[in-house]
């Protein structure tokens, strides 16, 4: 039986492919291909992190963004699409295709911090401005609510007095979000792959 081919949709810094990246060579997503990835920001330091590691690369921007991923994913034959980093909503009508084939990270323990406008540094300056002594991070399916699919995988992270959002968003990279994103990535292909 082929692996599950995985598309992983980026924008920014590309730390958590990077994880899924380092994960596959460690032989650590023995049900899963990282077939693609897929930046709709041009200037993302993801997709040099790809291209580095042999992965195809595509480029596609707004206007026209979901139609030009749609068929891109199509092209390379993508059963299941990681969102790491992804800035961008994708819409009911996009999600409906891959139904619990789409799986996204988010730097808190939804339903805490989570949802529209909770993205980046806001997410670890709101779980600071609640107080909230532990916070962590969450893989999820993703539907047509934002933040709003089944859970997959959590992992919690405690904060400490001094913590800067940025200390924080750090630490839970280092110590959940790069843990967890491949254990759920491969828990999933490893389902689809039997299915
Ligand atoms: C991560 O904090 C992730 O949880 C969120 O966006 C950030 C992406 O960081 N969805 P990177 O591009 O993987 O470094």
């Amino acid at each position: 039986m082929t692996k599950t081919r995985i598309a992983v949709l980026v924008s920014g810094g590309g730390t958590n492919l990077q994880a899924l990246i380092d994960a596959q060579d460690r032989g650590e997503l023995p049900d899963g291909e990282i077939a693609l990835v897929i930046s709709n920001n041009p200037d993302a330091y993801a997709l040099e992190r790809a291209r580095r590691a042999g992965i195809e690369t595509a480029l596609c921007v707004k206007p026209g963004m979901e139609g030009k991923i749609i068929e891109t994913l199509q092209a390379h034959r993508i059963e299941m699409i990681v969102l790491a980093g992804f800035m961008a909503i994708l819409s009911k009508n996009f999600v409906s295709r891959y139904p619990e084939r789409i799986i996204n990270i988010h730097p808190s323990l939804i339903p805490s911090f989570c949802g529209e406008g909770f993205y980046g540094l806001r997410v670890h300056q709101a779980a600071l401005d609640y107080g909230v002594k532990v916070t962590g991070a969450t893989v999820h399916y993703v539907n047509e609510i934002p933040d709003g699919g089944r859970i997959i995988a959590q992992k919690a992270v405690e904060i400490r007095d001094d913590d800067t959002p940025e200390t924080l968003q750090r630490r839970v990279m280092e110590q959940a979000e790069w843990k967890l994103l491949p254990m759920a990535a491969q828990a999933v292909a490893k389902r689809i792959r039997e299915s």
